[in-house]
């Protein structure tokens, strides 16, 4: 039978057996991170690990690593966000750190954004680093800095830019991953942060 003969004799499907083309929009809700987000987020990070060059790591982290790195943000009162789905699936996260374990570094920290693959290019990103702001701001911290790779992290930088991070350096030739040297660009913001009486890294503030 021709293409066109079929069509005129198909039948309709009752409406019941209808495939519904769902139109549903990408809802998530963005909030701190519990334990129980930890498999999750290792899933999102480790396909970076192993088939990019967006993080310099190349072994996979373990649970335990992550239990360790939330347990230590949270001692510290370092921001740590997810995304999850109206399903519960968490589709990204963001989660800032010390830039420097140094005491004289404690009002700056680093950043780090993740979303899975499929959630990418939907403005998630975006929405995730402006809440990473907003708690990052209500924490008290000063200035926040994105160290990303020179390959592959375009939208890294895009999105970093789109917020008001400057580039203020690079290095060359600090990584080598997959066989090929790997480069490092800075971008930095100046938050505004809410004064707060405790202070950061259980430090007396002076100003
Ligand atoms: C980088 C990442 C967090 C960006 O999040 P995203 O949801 O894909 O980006 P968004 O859709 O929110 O886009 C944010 C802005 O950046 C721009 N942008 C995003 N990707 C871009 C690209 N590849 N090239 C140019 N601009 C880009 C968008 O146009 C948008 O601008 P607008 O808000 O003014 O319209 C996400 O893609 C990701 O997790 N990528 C893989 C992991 C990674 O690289 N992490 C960062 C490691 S440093």
């Amino acid at each position: 039978m021709l293409e066109e003969e079929y069509d005129k004799t198909r039948r309709r499907l009752p409406a019941h057996l209808r495939r519904v083309e769902s139109e549903r929009p990408f809802a998530y809700e963005i909030r701190p991170v519990r334990a129980s987000d930890i498999p999750d987020i290792r899933e999102i990070y480790n396909h970076y690990v192993t088939n990019s060059v967006v993080t310099f790591d190349e072994k996979k982290w373990t649970l335990a690593q992550w239990r360790e790195k939330v347990a230590h943000l949270q001692k510290l009162d370092m921001p740590f966000l997810v995304a999850e789905s109206p399903t519960g699936q968490i589709l990204g996260y963001a989660l800032v750190q010390p830039m420097s374990a140094k005491s004289a570094f404690r009002y700056s920290v680093e950043n780090s954004i993740y979303l899975g693959h499929a959630a990418t290019g939907k403005g998630l990103g975006r929405a995730l680093l402006e809440a990473l702001i907003a708690a990052s701001e209500q924490a008290g911290i000063h200035q926040m800095v994105a160290v990303i790779s020179d390959k592959g992290a375009e939208g890294s930088i895009a999105l970093h830019e789109r917020l008001g991070f400057v580039e203020v350096g690079r290095m060359g030739r600090v990584g080598f991953k997959f066989g090929r040297w790997l480069g490092t660009v800075y971008l930095q913001k100046q938050l505004k942060p809410i004064k707060k009486k405790r202070s950061l890294f259980g430090r007396a503030r002076t100003d």
